[in-house]
């Protein structure tokens, strides 16, 4: 069976007993109390609370669900045989409508009739000083075993294993029980019957105005290893194709990382996440620096290959963003490009790597956590999350503050020597400046000739400099004339795309360069225009640009000196 006929299979079977089928909530939850979905419940906190109806917006009491997930306190797992950061939920669930018994028997039967699983054992909670044994779920269990003449084990653990909830600190949870195949934890059925407060009671949900419900959830993934016969979710028909275009170069958790990433990438790109340095923006980005890490020099169409097989194989069942997804992997690409490598010199010359200095790496160079650990090795030793995750969270909340933000290697999230910025208003500054230094070159050698040629820039988020040769002065009329055709190119909206090319090629398109600088063989020619061969401007550039020229606004030249035989320097604004 192949995941879309699990996925159908499990909503037709819970469609037949009475639910109404509903579609996946985005990824983003609209729970405040959690950043990302990582539950199918979540969308219904509000059901059990009765501050809103099932029978009213659903029709009945009974829902079933195939949600999508994202969990990021398995991130670190992730490369083993069963761990996920993005992942499909199948759930029923039940307002006031049934309770243990019948959750039990549905899971019972599509676990052993419909999957024709054989359960290894079962688990119920062992109770508490607080909440007592749940003796009705082994009640029925025995009843079950004893009528399908089945010789499964019930055992008993305690709150870490069989208690859920709540998301967040309040709301809805209870006791599980738990169906295990081959010693695998596979589905989780939750009787909500307590509301946890504030003060951490345990209330039972009837004394908050809520409705007993029932909570399932089978992870798809794990449902799929078991139902395929397969060793691990990367052997699955969700992971299959694209773990076979990895390359060799990579080792068998790398695959693994890149393939959990990108999957959990592409869904979030797909319900609105952009990458930034907070909160969902800041797992999306994590992810995509993994993922750019690990295949930094590989063939740069494979991340786009990987995103065009999740589309097939997920595109029938939910909506997948493949264009945008692409777009963005790029961009992002390009822009921890510029850093990733002064940042990983930066690394290896730091003899100890503690929260402190990992901090200092991410906020450099970008550097996620996840790369630091990895790459520092031994000296990474004392390094943990929590710490770091704290000056993250100070650094934030100083920026909040607006504090700090000063130049010169801390603060930045970008800075390629000629440009720098320090967060992401500043970066899209810098951005439009730095176009805007292509446009200035494109109007001064309009203007003044072809003799005119970049010598140098720098480019804060106030202000760009340029310097190039001319001999003289410029007039009051050529900085309007200037200032006019620099207009002009912005006004016609053109895209700004580089290509990737040996630098014999580059120099045969003409795209411009500094003289004083020593290039790679492959270089990047970026330029403004539909293409390549009828671009207004093309120069020998590492980026990053503004997308098109009209988010430039309007260039005005503030200042023009000489600094030294022959080169003048112009300052500019944008506004
Ligand atoms: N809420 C429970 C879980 O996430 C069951 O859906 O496991």
């Amino acid at each position: 069976m192949k995941s879309r006929e699990i996925r159908q299979c499990f909503l037709d079977f819970f469609r037949e007993r009475g639910h109404a089928i509903v579609s996946s909530s985005s990824l983003v939850s609209g729970d405040p109390s959690v950043l990302l979905t990582t539950a199918g419940m979540q969308q219904f906190k509000r059901y059990y609370t009765r501050e809103l109806s099932a029978e009213s917006d659903f029709g009945l009491l009974n829902v079933a669900t195939v949600q999508k997930c994202f969990r990021t306190s398995d991130i670190d797992e992730v490369g083993d045989e069963t761990h996920n950061t993005f992942f499909e939920m199948l759930g029923n669930f039940s307002f006031g409508g049934y309770f243990k018994r019948e959750a039990i028997e549905y899971a019972y039967q599509f676990m052993t009739k419909e999957m024709n699983l054989r359960i290894d054992y079962v688990t119920c909670f062992e109770g508490d000083e607080n909440i007592s044994k749940d003796t009705e779920a082994e009640g029925i269990w025995k009843e079950i075993k004893e009528r399908e003449g089945e010789s499964f084990e019930i055992r008993f653990y305690g709150r870490e294993d069989n208690f859920w909830g709540p998301t967040g600190k309040t709301g809805p949870c209870g006791p599980t029980t738990e169906i295990y195949v081959k010693g695998v934890e596979i589905w989780n059925v939750v009787f909500n019957e307590f509301y946890k407060t504030e003060s951490s009671e345990y209330l039972p949900i009837e004394d908050k105005g809520g409705l007993k419900g029932i909570d399932t959830g089978m992870g798809l993934e794990r449902l799929l290893i078991m139902k395929q016969g397969v060793n691990n979710i990367f052997e699955t028909d969700l992971f299959k194709e694209m773990m076979s275009i990895l390359p060799s170069v990579l080792i068998l958790s790398q695959k693994r990382i890149i393939c959990d990433h990108i999957r959990g990438a592409v869904f979030l790109i797909s319900d609105g996440v952009r990458p930034s340095n907070k909160e969902t923006g800041y797992v999306l980005r994590r992810l995509l620096r993994r993922i750019i890490f690990y295949t930094r020099d590989l063939d740069k169409n494979l991340l786009n290959s990987l995103i065009d097989i999740i589309y097939n194989i997920y595109h029938d069942f939910y909506e997948i963003e493949v264009g945008k997804a692409k777009e963005i992997i790029t961009l992002e690409r390009e822009k921890f490009e510029q850093t990733l490598s002064l940042g990983i010199n930066e690394l290896n010359k730091l003899e100890v790597i503690d929260a402190k200095k990992a901090f200092y790496l991410y906020e450099s160079f970008g550097l996620p956590f996840e790369i630091i650990k990895e790459v520092s090795g031994n000296k990474a030793d004392g390094l943990v999350l929590e710490e770091f995750e704290k000056l993250f969270e100070e650094h934030r909340d100083k920026s909040r503050l607006g504090v700090e933000k000063k130049f010169g290697g801390h603060g930045l999230i970008l800075d390629t020597g000629e440009m720098k910025a320090g967060n992401q208003e500043e970066l899209a500054k810098v951005l439009r400046l730095h176009t805007a230094t292509h446009i200035l070159q494109y109007a001064l050698r309009k203007v003044l000739g072809n003799t005119v040629n970049q010598m140098g820039s720098d480019i804060t988020p106030a202000r760009a400099r340029f310097d190039f040769s001319f001999e003289r002065k410029l007039t009051d009329e050529e900085i309007i004339l200037v200032e006019k055709y620099a207009k002009e190119l912005i006004e016609k909206n053109l895209p700004v795309k580089y290509e990737k090319m040996k630098k014999s090629e580059a120099e045969k398109t003409g795209a411009l360069r500094l003289f004083s600088n020593k290039y790679p063989e492959e270089v990047k020619v970026y330029y403004i225009g539909d293409s390549i061969e009828t671009a207004y401007s093309k120069e020998f550039c590492g980026g990053p640009h503004v997308e098109q020229t009209s988010e430039i606004g309007k260039i005005i030249i503030k200042k023009q000196e000489a600094v030294g035989s022959g080169v003048r320097r112009i300052k500019i604004v944008v506004e």
